[in-house]
């Protein structure tokens, strides 16, 4: 039997309001094994805080239960909290007194969380070292670059030595040299010391390179759970071909209309116009007849070019989540899909 570090059994979570019900975590079920390195990969709104919010007992489920280290999240959120370092990325920072040093910070959370002082200052200096924050350690919080108040909240997180980590996207808004730099550190809690991480993001390449195992929620719900190489699978079968096409506003209905109708073509995944030429993005089942194809089907437009074009990261994770083009634009992102008719 193996001893699962986090278990959920249909985990739901709706906030009502006036007028409004959004069912923010939909009956998820996961089971993270000890020693595990989970990621939980999904769009803006997708559920992530939601349910880490509900393992870490800070909200209460309306469905559901689930278990942290055997304990119940509802029957012993004591129990559940002794063992778990919870963190935030997003509003992380504002968790910290930024006119006190990175180090009193640490040993005034130790002290709320009853860590004697002793054990507290060694833990203290060990993680520092452990995440190069040393050098730091005695500077104010509000001197601080993002990434720096990042490691203090990791830091802090870890004071009481927790086995499992539940960190709610703890790279978001970090250079890139910082976000390498944590999640080396991550890595490292995982392979050295053995702890449990549960780590959400919505950038599939830093899951799919972290992580041993991925969930892919959206709406509340899991749509795809698996390795990072079944992941990386799906997403070499997704097969994108760009056309550019110099079109007036009026014309480009026809064109998508044309590529639309060919069967090799799956679909269009976007559209934009630059300076006159659009730029038609489609999925299609194979590159080289598709490519004859679409140039023959648009043989009376001007066509600037047509070639393979390697899938986008949101184009690849919308693959894999199954998400239709449309619902994203409804969430007011950057891909646009006009309808045809
Ligand atoms: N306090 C709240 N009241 C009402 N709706 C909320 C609240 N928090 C989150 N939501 C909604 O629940 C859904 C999931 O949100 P969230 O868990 O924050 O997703 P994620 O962390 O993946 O971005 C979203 O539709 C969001 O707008
Ligand atoms: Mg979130």
């Amino acid at each position: 039997m193996v001893d699962y570090a986090i278990v959920s059994e249909n985990l739901t979570k709706i906030y009502r309001g006036r007028g409004f019900s959004i069912t923010a975590v939909d009956h998820v079920n996961i089971k993270i094994k000890r020693g595990e390195f989970f990621g939980l990969l999904g769009p803006n709104g997708a559920g992530k805080t939601t349910f880490t919010k509900m393992l870490a007992t800070l909200l209460i489920p309306d469905e559901g239960e689930a278990w942290v280290d055997g304990f119940s999240i509802l029957k012993e959120p004591v129990e559940v909290r002794k063992r778990i370092g919870w963190m935030m990325g997003e509003t992380g920072g504002r968790a910290l007194y930024w006119r006190l040093s990175g180090y009193d910070n640490l040993v005034f959370f130790a002290m709320l969380q009853n860590v004697p002082r002793d054990v507290a200052e060694k833990r203290i200096r060990t993680l520092l070292k452990f995440l190069e924050l040393e050098d730091a350690a005695d500077k104010l919080v509000l001197e601080y670059s993002t990434g720096m108040r990042i490691k203090l909240m990791l830091i802090r997180a870890m004071l009481h030595n927790p086995d499992i980590l539940i960190l709610d996207e703890p790279t978001l808004g970090l250079d890139v040299e910082s976000a390498i730099k944590v999640r080396t550190f991550l890595r490292r809690l995982v392979d050295e010391l053995g702890k449990t991480i549960l780590f959400t993001s919505h950038n599939m390449y830093e899951v799919e390179q972290l992580c041993d195992r991925i969930a892919i929620i959206n709406k509340g719900k899991i749509l795809f759970e698996g390795t990072p190489r079944a992941i990386r699978e799906k997403v070499e079968k997704l097969k994108v071909v760009e056309v550019s096409v110099i079109s007036d506003d009026s014309g480009i209905n026809e064109i998508l209309k044309r590529i639309e109708s060919l069967p090799i073509v799956k679909e269009v995944l976007n559209y934009e116009k630059a300076k006159g030429v659009y730029k038609v993005r489609v999925s299609v089942e194979d590159h080289y007849t598709a490519i004859p194809e679409i140039a023959n089907a648009l043989r009376n437009y001007k066509v600037e070019s047509i070639s393979r074009s390697l899938p986008t990261l949101e184009e690849a994770f919308l693959k894999i989540a199954g998400v239709r083009i449309e619902e994203v634009e409804r969430r007011g992102r950057r891909m646009r899909r006009v309808p045809l008719e």
